[in-house]
């Protein structure tokens, strides 16, 4: 046993290592929601942190970054391409997004999950003090509660998936679905974004293992649990059981720090100085994404590329800004993407581009927070066109950042972000037409229909912050920790 009460786990460090081409190394935060919404969580807790630091066969001691205690899993160039590239980017990742994208099932992908999997539960197991509670983060490392338990029956294990859970009839698809629910099953507590996402994982433990579900419970028999004799039936009542929670909490972002950002005159002038850089259009529209074709890029730019082909917006008037973030760039899929877009944003501006202004701004990399802000700030109209998403925090922290009550959001119904933001423009993505008209009515929106819309979003987004999120989980953990087998 180890030394530490509390322990996140997850693919990814919040840091990464960063090597640059003169072979100079250095750490840099970690890209995705997961480390925005995990970071101040951690800072509280003092626990230790563990996974993956971003380049291949990296091992390190366990050192201190900004008050988190980083413990290394190191990863191969095999594991990556098999585990990380392959299984958890390339099967689970577009089959949990509703196959937008054709998942690719590979049986050597399978083996090396589980291998990494185990590698994982086992520094896990070796970190945690007795009876500690242990957070084990995303779609990544699905086997790890059952692998920690059989390791550790003493932890409190929770589970917190990031991204969408499917509906059974696509879930259904997956090869090795009985062993991924099994693997969940491990843990006391399962958390999803949406209550869609809770039910469609309840209904998957039914199906597949015949389990009773009663509201967000599950119950887990301790005996006989042999694989293959229930699927599709309920089975006999027998013996005693573990009671395992299945539900929502609908993570956020530390949206005071985000205001307080905001709020600062340094990044107010930035903001001025971004509009001033871009000619002062009229309308400044935004989009900030992973290069990722979950987020509906291309359904975005090709509402607007026909706003302005059809003269219903004119180039001089308006510039959309598209951060796309560098993702997964060594899996074909995003490659693909990647060419798509910028073919289609190079198209765009070559048509209605002239020599003081593009239409598109368009950046292949990240920025810092700061920058980030100034460029919500600077937005007259936020695009989220999201074709399915777990939450979407970038919708989050650019109503966080709109202290000034102005500013539109338009939101997809398929990023989970919706369920709360119900006074976003919320728009279908599939739907070019609505997109568009949506897009033509946020740049008319008077200004006071828009700060009556972002008051009651930021009432939402202030109040359901990431602390809540965090609390109302480990709450909900930690009241599990004696509930061990309990049942008969
Ligand atoms: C999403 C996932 C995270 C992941 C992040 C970045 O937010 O839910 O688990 O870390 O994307 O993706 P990457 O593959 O670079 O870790």
């Amino acid at each position: 046993t180890g030394e530490y009460d509390f322990v996140v786990v997850s693919n990814r460090l919040p840091v990464d290592r960063v090597i640059e081409a003169d072979g100079t190394a250095s750490w840099a935060r970690s890209p995705g929601g997961l480390v925005t919404a995990l970071e101040p969580v951690m800072r509280q807790h003092e626990g230790a942190w563990i996974g993956w630091g971003g380049q291949p066969d990296l091992e390190f001691e366990p050192f201190d970054s900004d008050g988190i205690r980083v413990v290394p899993v190191p990863l191969t160039a095999h594991d990556l391409e098999n585990y990380y590239e392959g299984f958890s980017n390339d099967t689970l990742w577009p089959l949990y997004h509703d196959v937008i994208n054709p998942p690719t099932y590979h049986r050597d992908w399978w083996e090396s999950y589980i291998d990494v999997n185990q590698r994982f539960a086992d520094a896990t197991a070796a970190a945690s003090a007795i009876g500690a509670v242990v957070w084990v983060q995303d779609y990544q490392l699905q086997l790890v509660p059952k692998m920690l338990r059989e390791l550790r029956p003493d932890l409190t294990i929770g589970f917190f998936n990031h991204i969408p859970f499917p509906p059974y009839g696509i879930y259904s698809q997956l090869p090795w679905r009985t062993q991924i629910v099994e693997g969940l099953l491990g843990a006391d507590v399962i958390g999803f974004q949406r209550v869609a996402d809770a039910s469609n994982f309840q209904r998957a433990v039914r199906r597949l293992k015949g389990y009773v579900t009663k509201g967000t419970q599950i119950e887990v028999p301790l005996v006989d649990d042999s694989p293959g004799v229930r699927v599709f039936g309920p089975i006999k009542r027998q013996g005693s059981f573990r009671t395992v929670v299945a539900k929502s909490f609908p993570i956020s972002i530390d949206a005071a720090s985000f205001e307080a950002l905001a709020r600062t005159p340094e990044v107010q002038d930035r903001a001025r100085q971004i509009r001033a850089d871009l000619g002062n259009p009229k309308t400044v529209m935004l989009g900030v994404d992973r290069l990722d074709y979950t987020k509906g890029i291309g359904h975005r730019l090709k509402a607007y590329g026909e706003l302005l082909a059809e003269g219903r917006l004119n180039a001089e008037d308006v510039t959309l800004v598209q951060v796309a973030n560098p993702s997964r760039e060594r899996v074909q899929a995003y490659m693909a993407l990647r060419d798509e877009i910028e073919l289609t944003v190079g198209r765009i501006n070559g048509d209605y581009g002239t020599i003081a202004h593009v239409p598109i701004s368009y950046h292949h990399h990240g920025y810092p927070r700061e920058e980030m802000v100034a460029l919500y700030l600077a937005a007259d109209v936020m695009l989220v066109t999201a074709l399915r998403d777990g939450m979407n925090l970038v919708a989050k922290e650019y109503v966080a950042c709109r202290f000034d009550e102005d500013g539109v959001l338009i939101l997809s119904e398929f990023a989970g972000a919706s369920d709360e933001l119900k006074r976003a423009l919320l728009i279908n993505p599939h739907d070019i037409d609505g997109l568009k008209e949506t897009i033509l009515q946020a740049i008319a929106m008077p200004k006071r229909d828009r700060s009556a819309r972002m008051r009651s979003l930021r009432r939402r987004v202030l109040e359901n912050d990431v602390s809540r999120w965090s609390t109302e989980f480990l709450r909900v953990l930690e009241s599990r920790a004696h509930h061990g087998s309990e049942g008969h």
